[in-house]
């Protein structure tokens, strides 16, 4: 059974949630809080080579459904090899894309059907995030830092403008229909604006909140 909580941190590219995901991850230690770092795809022994194939190997004309495939594949590893252990040890889980990843991408990027993803990503994982922290921004905002970073454009990030905004849309729905799980951030202030505004709205929900309101 599960006893850690599991954040997962969303966004399109160059939107800054891994930065904050570290920052986050900072406080958790301060405050002695055991936690793990993870991400997909990449978070499994498997995955360092599946992240290859899926995003790197730009050669090799992969199909929209091998992809989806792929992602699909990492997650059952990650989820089973590395998420699972940790929450049962009742660690907090900071996970750099997830299943709504696959929504956003493999739905609204590449047009599969959302009921279709919806089924796969139930079969890769029932595990469902306990957070989900969205990062939005301008797409075009995005891409423009994510180009910045000097590092050539992996497979996703050379995908058009519109394949971005689509992404986005699906991003803005699933967080509007699952207002529950999802906390919205506005990705599009500095670094850190951003932070202060993510950290406000997690810290009621995290499990630091008393430690924080005694200390302040
Ligand atoms: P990132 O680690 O830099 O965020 O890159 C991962 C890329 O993989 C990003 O462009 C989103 C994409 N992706 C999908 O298309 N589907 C998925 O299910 C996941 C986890 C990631």
């Amino acid at each position: 059974m599960k006893k850690g909580l599991f954040i997962t941190f969303e966004g399109t590219e160059g939107s800054g949630k891994t930065t904050q995901l570290h920052l986050l991850a900072e406080v958790l230690k301060k405050y002695g809080i055991p936690h793990i770092v993870t991400r997909e795809p990449g978070g499994s022994r498997l995955a360092t080579q599946l992240r290859r194939w899926i995003l790197n190997q730009l050669d090799y004309k992969l199909m929209p459904r091998t992809e989806l495939l792929l992602f699909l594949a990492d997650r059952a590893q990650h989820v089973g090899e590395v998420i699972e252990p940790a929450l049962q040890q009742g660690k907090v889980v900071l996970c750099d894309r997830y299943s709504d990843s696959t929504l956003a991408y493999q739905g609204g990027g590449r047009g599969f059907d959302l009921k279709l993803l919806k089924v796969l990503n139930g079969a890769a994982s029932n595990l469902r995030p306990d957070l989900t922290v969205l990062f939005d921004l301008p797409v075009a905002v995005g891409l423009k830092r994510a180009l910045g970073r000097g590092k050539g454009k992996d497979r996703m990030e050379r995908e058009s403008l519109k394949f971005h905004r689509a992404v986005q849309r699906i991003y803005r729905e699933t967080a509007r229909k699952e207002k529950d799980r999802f906390i919205v951030v506005n990705a599009g202030q500095n670094r850190e604006l951003t932070y202060h505004e993510m950290l406000g709205k997690l810290i009621e929900r995290l499990p630091l909140r008393k430690k924080v309101k005694k200390r302040g």
